[in-house]
Formats: C-alpha cells, structure tokens, sequence
C-alpha cells in the first residue's frame, strides 16, 4: 500500500463578535489589566453570542476553510471536531457540524485532547490521507470555555475565550504537508487541569452545581511548569523526527496560552520570538481553536507561503502536548 502525505490546502476561523475587556473583567473579579497583561500577555478575549453553540462557531470556520480549499461540503469523507467545550456529551458536535453543512453519511466524531486537540485531529486525519481511506478531511478546533468558565473565580476566567478555527486536509506530493508528528499524553496529570462534575464519575446534581463543579478547574502554576517544559520538547522532537534543525523553521504556531509559556518554548528552541505566531494578546486561550485561528491569520498576513517550514506545537488538560511539523503545500 502506497503511504500518501497529507497537506492542508484550506482554513479557515470564526471568532464571536462580542469582545471582554481586561477592564471589563476588572468590573467582575479582583484583577486588573496590568496583572492579566504582564502575567499572561493577554488583552482581550471574544465571548460567544446567548444563541450561539461550539458547533455555530465550528460551522462559520468550516464553512470558510472548505471555501479557501474550493471544494463544497459534499465533497468530504470525514469530519474530525477537537473540543473540550462540545455541545453536548454526546452526540458529537462533529455529528452536528455535519448536519450543519447539510450533508449525511460521512464518518464524523469529536476528539478531546483539550488544548492539543487540533494537533492530535490533524494527525487522526492524517492517517485516513496516508491510507487512502480518505480523500478531503475537515479538521475543526472549536471552543466555547465561556459556558464552562467561573466567571467569578479570576485564577481561570481572565484566560480563556471563545473561537473556532478549521482546516481542510488532502494527500499531496511526497516530502510537502505534513513532515512529523509528536504525541504524547500524561495521566498522572489528570487533576491539574478539569472539568470534575457532568460525566459518569460525578454526574451532574444539585450539589455539584452549588459546589460549582460543572466548571473548569485548574492548578494554573503546576500546568505553567509543565507546558514550559513540554512545549519546547515537543517542538524539538517534531523536528528531529522531521530530519530538520532549528534554522529550517519559518514560523513556530504554538498553543496560545500565555506569553511566557510561548517565550520559554522558543528559548529552549534558541529561536527568536519574532518566528512565532501570537494572537493570544487579542483573544486569550481558545483550547483547541488557538492554533489552527493562529494558523489561519499569520497564512492570511502572508507569514507563511508556498515551501516554508510551519512548526505547529500545543499542550492542554490530560495532560496532552504534541507538534506537527510541516512544509507549507497551499500557494
Ligand atoms: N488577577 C489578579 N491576581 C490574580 C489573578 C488575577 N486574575 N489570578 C491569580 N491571581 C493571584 C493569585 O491568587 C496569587 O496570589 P497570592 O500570591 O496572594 O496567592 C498571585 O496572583 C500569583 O498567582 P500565581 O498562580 O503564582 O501566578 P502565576 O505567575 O503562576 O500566573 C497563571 C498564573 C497565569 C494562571 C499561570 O500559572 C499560567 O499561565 N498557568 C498555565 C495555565 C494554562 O496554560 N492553562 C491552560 C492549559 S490548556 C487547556 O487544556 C485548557
């Protein structure tokens, strides 16, 4: 069997138009905007509309990957949708997309790999282009963390926001697309990073919910010392399995979660922060929609073209990391 490369040949990416201020935070919670700024680098978050879903964001974003692409909806054979905030337990929001994009019949599911989970989608999606399974992939990282977030508890709500970002995946010519992908997850990291109350272990009750168990929790300083760590690892990995060094890479992607995790990363790759993409400051951490919106803006700023070397590097709840590196295929 012949093993074919996968490259991404459309994105696409839907931020809500609602903005929160760091200065409309400081109306919520004891914060302010030098602490959040100087902390996290982050500004500004988008909040999604009362009507509007993860899979509505997830719909606008695919829409506008499978129009960058040139193919329509009918034209795809699996939908893959990375999220920690899906609709709803089950079905999968993937299943809802679908229905969205009014087409039946293809392979659909959701994927949780929390803030890693548009890398693991493209490296799931990967494997259907590699073994011919597949020929047009959507991949969707969509988020709505506003509907999980304590908005009164400041060590998570001045963090996160609300996007989606998507991309559309066929095979391409050998040695262009994807070069590497690195996975790795560790389990023992489990309680640093959750939603504790919903699911089977702790279903949903009057006491969680007074409790405010249905929220996210999060041990902010033990998952900084962890991504600082791993985030600059998983880079260096992806690019040793890719036979590149650090002088090949054109621009690094990397999760959006906060400045110093991002500056840590790229000192360990001894690459000057001008070669990574950030777009944190204007819309916080969006999980699983950070990088592939990043993705889509620094290719519409015209930050990366035809041949460059794209290093794609993320870390979330699980714990999870993992990069992709890949020759840029799109003109
Ligand atoms: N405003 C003002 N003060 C605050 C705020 C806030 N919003 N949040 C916390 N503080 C206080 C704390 O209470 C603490 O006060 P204390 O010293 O009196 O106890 C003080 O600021 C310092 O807190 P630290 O936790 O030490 O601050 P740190 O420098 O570690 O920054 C942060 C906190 C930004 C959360 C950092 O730890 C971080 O970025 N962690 C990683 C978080 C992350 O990336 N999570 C997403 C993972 S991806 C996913 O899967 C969803």
């Amino acid at each position: 069997m012949e093993i074919k490369s996968a490259g991404i040949v459309g994105l696409g990416s839907y931020l809500p138009k609602r903005i929160l201020t760091n200065g409309d935070l400081e109306k919520m919670v004891e914060t302010n905007d030098e602490w959040i700024k100087t902390r996290t680098g982050i500004s500004e978050r988008r909040i999604a509309a009362e009507d509007e879903t993860t899979s509505d964001l997830a719909f606008h974003a695919a829409e506008a990957a499978l129009e960058d692409a040139g193919i329509s909806a009918e034209e795809l054979d699996l939908i893959i949708v990375a999220s920690a905030s899906p609709d709803m337990l089950f079905p999968a929001t993937a299943c809802i997309l679908q229905e969205k994009l009014g087409i039946r019949g293809i392979p659909s599911f959701d994927l949780e790999a929390a803030c890693a989970g548009f890398i693991y989608g493209l490296a799931v999606g990967a494997q259907f282009i590699a073994t011919g399974l597949a020929k047009n992939v959507l991949v969707v990282g969509a988020e709505t963390l506003s509907r999980i977030i304590n908005w009164e508890d400041r060590n998570t709500c001045v963090l996160f926001g609300d996007g989606a970002g998507a991309a559309v995946l066929q095979p391409v010519e050998r040695g262009q697309g994807i070069l590497s992908i690195h996975l790795g997850a560790d389990g023992a990291g489990e309680d640093l990073l959750k939603v504790p109350a919903g699911g089977a272990s702790l279903p949903a009750s009057i006491d969680t919910v007074q409790q405010g168990l249905h929220y996210m929790h999060m041990q902010g300083s033990e998952v900084f010392k962890f991504a600082v760590r791993v985030m600059g690892e998983a880079a260096e990995q992806g690019l040793i399995k890719a036979g590149l060094s650090k002088e090949d890479v054109t621009l690094v992607v990397p999760h959006q979660a906060n400045m110093r995790i991002v500056s840590a990363a790229m000192r360990r790759l001894h690459l000057p922060m001008e070669k990574a993409y950030l777009n944190l400051d204007r819309y916080g951490n969006m999980s699983s929609a950070s990088v592939p919106v990043a993705l889509d803006e620094a290719y519409r700023e015209k930050r990366i073209k035809h041949g460059d070397v794209i290093v794609m590097v993320g870390f979330g709840a699980g714990l999870t990391w993992g990069s992709i590196v890949m020759k840029w295929c799109k003109q």
